[in-house]
């Protein structure tokens, strides 16, 4: 059995510039994650109540503030582990400032071994009781090697930061191997994947962006996606960006756009209906692969989500992407649920969501997603077909879903998956007739998919 401490680092180009209005606003947004506002909105808030930080500084928050929830469960052991238990640092800024300084310590390599200018006093973080001096020591007595954990699944969850019933679970579904490799998949700070515009140009713009000095790689299992692992904030700079030939996508929603074609075809002249849309990622991924001809109707139960989706649309005024309500979901050849989930699959992304999420939770998704794969069946033409999609890597959301659902309604029936993606991608993306998009195998985050066709 390894260490359980990291022995790996982020790279100074990760880790940004560490000042102290920006160790500030990162700290601020983790206390707001932990008294249970969201990753996202916490992060947004902090850094623009912290004014004008530098590009530098804003990717150090950020990524300090995804960090510390990553790593909390191992951060607070280390914490325990030199006398300073969580429990008995009353105030949550204390906890805070004790986590942000073993983060450094483990995290971000040798020479962040010390408490750092941007956490001493005076601030940055009022109350706080904690002394210097113990900061001083929280980072620089040594760290015993410990015992451990005495189950093997208990080792993971620690070295991982994940909780005991997310871990269980997953260790009843993927040899050890398999489930150790994507722990520490999703324990890493997420490399950034792109979609090149239009679909098959991906040489084109590699070329493009090696031409502005970016270096970006083409992924094996997605024919239009490149990934940018080293400076990967440049790319925002680049010609080929801002001229709408790259949109950030994971790797596993581009697979689920692509689960959406016919087989043997492509969707091009098509109309597709988009009903959980949500921010329009993959609205704007159906839109380019529809084309002028085509047609995506995309809708969401969220109002705010939907004004993003549009806005987007505008910005690279696709004219055939409609936002009508109620969403006419019997006029579409191709209707694309992607379900609210648990995101278990994109917890790389939203750490905060290890800590918040809960067995009960799970269920209650399972039930959203039954009830809304049966509302939108019912409406679909004869002979159309239905892409059900989570980013969830439970059962419970996926092949139970779509389980439940065929045997509660007539008429469905599942179409395999793997001819569609051909034999040698369908032997990484396919279990059995679904898509299984499972890091590391796939880049990303962890994606399901499944598609089911309505007799004619
Ligand atoms: C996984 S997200 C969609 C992500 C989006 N398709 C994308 O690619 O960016 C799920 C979405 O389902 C929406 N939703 C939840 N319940 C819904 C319902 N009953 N009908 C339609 N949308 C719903 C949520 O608002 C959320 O935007």
């Amino acid at each position: 059995m390894t260490t359980l401490w990291p022995s790996s680092f982020l790279s100074s180009e990760q880790l940004g510039r560490p000042s102290r209005r920006a160790a500030t606003a990162a700290l601020e947004a983790h206390l707001s994650i932990l008294k249970g506002e969201p990753l996202k909105a916490s992060l947004a808030q902090a850094l623009r109540e912290a004014g004008s930080l530098g590009g530098q500084e804003r990717r150090f928050t950020a990524l300090a503030v995804r960090e510390l929830s990553r790593h909390m469960r191992l951060l607070d052991l280390a914490s325990r582990t030199l006398g300073h238990p969580p429990s008995r640092i009353g105030l949550l800024e204390d906890q805070a400032l004790v986590r942000y300084v073993l983060w450094r310590r483990l995290f971000c390599g040798a020479e962040w071994g010390r408490i750092g200018p941007e956490v001493r006093l005076p601030g940055p973080l009022r109350p706080r009781t904690v002394k210097d001096e113990l900061l001083q020591q929280v980072a620089e007595t040594p760290l015993p090697e410990l015992q451990g954990p005495s189950s093997r699944w208990e080792w993971l969850a620690t070295r991982y930061s994940f909780p005991n019933w997310l871990i269980q679970r997953l260790a009843e579904l993927h040899p050890e191997p398999v489930l150790e490799a994507l722990l520490a998949a999703l324990d890493e700070e997420p490399t950034l994947h792109f979609r090149v515009r239009p679909s098959g140009s991906r040489d084109e713009v590699l070329a493009r962006l090696a031409e502005e000095g970016v270096a970006a790689e083409p992924v094996a299992v997605a024919p239009d996606a490149v990934q940018i692992s080293e400076a990967s904030h440049r790319v925002f700079e680049t010609r080929v960006m801002k001229s709408g030939r790259l949109q950030v996508q994971d790797v596993g929603s581009q697979l689920i756009v692509e689960a959406c074609r016919p087989l043997g075809g492509s969707l091009e002249g098509l109309t597709v209906a988009d009903v959980c849309a949500g921010a329009g990622g993959k609205t704007l991924a159906l839109a380019d692969e529809v084309g002028a001809r085509g047609r995506v109707l995309a809708g969401d139960r969220s109002r705010r989500r939907l004004a993003q989706a549009r806005e987007r649309v505008r910005e690279l005024s696709l004219r055939h992407v409609s936002f009508p309500h109620p969403l006419p979901v019997e006029r579409a050849d191709v209707v694309l649920v992607d379900a609210p989930c648990s995101g278990t699959g994109s917890l790389g992304r939203e750490p905060d969501q290890k800590w918040k999420l809960t067995a009960r939770k799970v269920e209650e998704f399972h039930a959203t997603q039954v009830a809304l794969l049966e509302e939108v069946a019912g409406q679909v033409k004869p002979g159309g077909l239905v892409v059900y999609a989570t980013c969830s890597l439970l059962p419970e959301e996926n092949d139970e879903v779509v389980r439940e659902f065929l045997a509660r309604v007539q008429g469905f029936s599942v179409e395999p998956l793997a001819p569609l993606f051909g034999p040698e991608r369908a032997a990484v993306l396919c279990d059995g007739p679904f898509l299984r998009a499972l890091p590391p195998r796939v880049p990303g985050g962890g994606f399901f998919a499944a598609r089911m066709r309505r007799e004619a």
